[in-house]
């Protein structure tokens, strides 16, 4: 069986290779994703190392001068995506969208670097990467810190990835719609419209968008002029981590600079952490930044913070806030609690398990030593594989296949639980 799920995911990740790049599928997403290429890079690594490091080349060769590495590249014109190159109007050669996605790109590079066969390869390219993962890096607490908090803000949901969570209504509620024109979304034609953001939220996004694009994607401007601000435990999880990987690669490649600024960073950023950690929920959770109050809803979005080197007592509390939600949950590890009357178990972030999240959380509960819930999370997304497809989320007590069909970082995400043993 392995050997098979196997090899149907290594079909899907040459079907969404367009050469330089992959899709995260065709139809729905033609065009390449910031993390969507990271964390694929690391399936295409097991079988074509030079490959994988091109996915995260390509990416970065579309980094903005400013150090900002955009949430889309859009390589070749596609009629089938919206909102298009026309209405980011970021005016790049290549064009770009103008907000940026969580950066794993630093935990994935030092991943390829450390399982790399191909040593002097890896060398090299590690090495052009390290100074343009640290510059994006800088970006982040330039940009999007700029009070020295130690943590970034979002300033658009689909920054976070998880671009419908429970965890934004009351912040994007906020957000206006005014002087939005009337729009065709082409999400809806490819994916079931129950699994997907609504028009009201969609709305919003659009809004937002229109608001930097007027600010010539100044991005001095942008952090202090959106309404939509917040601190979320996951993404800053993942930058800490991105930093700490960065640090211990560049202390390796002899690039004293980057690493020791890498860990301030991260040292920073974990005792910042320690502020959005919620004794109710048994987890930790979101801070809007533009009211100054915490965000009282269990997403996964504080339990994604496992994944960089919290305290032990914290990682523990997290392992046993999921094997609780296990009682409920068929497929762990659902995006929302299912005991939130918010929870939907269908529809994008509100409620379905993605295998990325379930990758990156059971990766840092297995540094912290919880192996009994780590091989929970990774049987659970096998048989979602093996039950459903590889699909882009599943309902976590149905495991319906939602959204996307034949998902590249959902292949790669197989390939990792499947061959974890090998490194
Ligand atoms: C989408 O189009 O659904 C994406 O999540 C935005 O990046």
């Amino acid at each position: 069986m392995t050997h098979k799920l196997i090899n149907s995911a290594k079909e899907i990740l040459s079907e969404n290779d367009l050469g330089t790049y992959t899709v995260p599928t065709h139809g729905l997403y033609p065009f390449q994703w910031n993390w969507d290429s990271c964390l694929s890079a690391l399936g295409l690594a097991r079988f074509d190392e030079p490959r994988a490091w091109t996915e995260i080349d390509t990416l970065f060769e579309h980094q903005w001068d400013d150090g900002m590495v955009p949430h889309i590249i859009f390589h070749q014109e596609d009629s089938g995506y919206f909102p298009g190159p026309d209405v980011w109007q970021t005016r790049r050669e290549v064009p770009t969208s103008g907000i940026t996605q969580p950066p794993v790109a630093g935990y994935a590079v030092r991943k390829l670097f450390e399982r790399a066969a191909d040593r002097e390869l890896a060398a090299r390219r590690a090495r052009a990467l390290l100074p343009q993962v640290a510059a994006w890096h800088d970006w982040f607490f330039r940009c999007r810190d700029p009070e020295r908090t130690g943590l970034v803000a979002i300033i658009h949901p689909w920054e976070s990835g998880r671009d419908n969570s429970v965890d934004w209504d009351s912040a994007i509620g906020r957000v206006p719609t005014d002087g939005v024109p009337p729009f065709t979304r082409r999400d809806t034609e490819h994916a079931n419209p129950a699994h997907r953001p609504t028009q009201a939220q969609y709305e919003r996004y659009i809004w937002l968008v229109q608001l930097f694009r007027g600010l010539g994607w100044d991005n001095s401007k942008l952090h202090d002029a959106s309404p939509f601000r917040i601190v979320d435990p996951g993404f800053n999880a993942i930058l800490i981590r991105s930093c700490t990987d960065l640090a211990e690669l560049a202390d390796i490649l002899g690039e004293a600079e980057i690493a020791s600024k890498s860990r301030e960073y991260a040292t920073s950023g974990i005792a910042a952490l320690e502020q959005l950690w919620s004794e109710a929920n048994g987890q930790y959770i979101c801070l809007d930044r533009t009211t100054g109050e915490k965000i009282d809803s269990p997403s996964v979005g504080g339990l994604l913070t496992a994944f960089a080197a919290i305290p032990n007592s914290r990682a523990a509390a997290i392992a046993n806030r999921i094997a609780r939600i296990g009682e409920t949950a068929k497929f762990l590890v659902p995006s929302h609690d299912p005991a939130s009357p918010d929870f939907d178990g269908l529809r994008y972030w509100r409620g379905p398990v993605w295998l990325i999240v379930n990758y990156m959380i059971a990766n840092g509960l297995a540094r912290a030593g919880e192996t009994e819930i780590v091989s929970r999370i990774v049987a659970d997304s096998v048989r979602l594989i093996e039950q459903s497809g590889f699909a882009e989320y599943y309902h976590p007590i149905t495991g319906e296949p939602c959204g996307g069909t034949r998902f590249t970082w959902t292949a790669a995400m197989v390939i990792e639980f499947l061959t974890q043993n090998e490194t």
